[in-house]
């Protein structure tokens, strides 16, 4: 299932622009957006869960092994992640975003230790960080920070904002 937040705002996303899903896992958010006609760029260090399908780019490369970033010089009409967090990435993520182009990021936040994984600092978002990751770059069309009980109790902060 896709996630709400995802389902939510993916309005903002033009038709028909390229979407890259970053950290796709098993590519929930990459049918989501082929299935609305999109074409689908995924990243995973294991993509051995996504699915081969016309409008799908698999991209194998592990995104924290202090490579180059896989995809230099292209951008995209809108860029996913959800429950992934490495955040030397952000520069990267914001360069991929066209003018125009939309950034939809959910992940957990600090207070989720208290319902278990992920629990260390480093996979967890400080209050207000993706705010900060957007302030002087992107329009932000809504933000939340707040504890979901589906699909299971969590902290998460999420956002949806478009590149200036
Ligand atoms: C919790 S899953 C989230 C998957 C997907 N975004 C979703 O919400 O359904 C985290 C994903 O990050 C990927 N991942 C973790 N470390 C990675 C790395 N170093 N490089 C690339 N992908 C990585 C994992 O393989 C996994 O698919």
């Amino acid at each position: 299932m896709p996630s709400p937040w995802i389902v939510q705002w993916s309005g903002l996303v033009p038709a028909g622009v390229p979407v890259l899903d970053v950290a796709a896992g098993g590519g929930r958010h990459t049918r989501f957006f082929t299935d609305r006609g999109h074409t689908v760029t995924a990243i995973d260090r294991d993509v051995s869960a996504l699915t081969a399908h016309p409008n799908v780019e698999i991209v194998q490369a592990d995104l924290e092994d202090g490579s180059p970033w896989p995809l230099p010089g292209r951008t995209f009409g809108a860029v996913v992640v959800t429950n992934y967090l490495h955040r030397p990435l952000f520069p990267a993520l914001m360069d991929a975003l066209a003018p125009g182009g939309v950034l939809l990021y959910e992940t957990f936040m600090e207070g989720n230790e208290r319902f278990g994984r992920p629990s260390q600092p480093e996979f967890l978002l400080k209050d207000g960080e993706l705010l900060e990751l957007a302030r002087g770059r992107l329009s932000v069309t809504a933000y939340e920070a707040r504890m979901i009980s589906e699909p299971k109790m969590a902290m998460v902060q999420r956002i949806a904002a478009r590149k200036f």
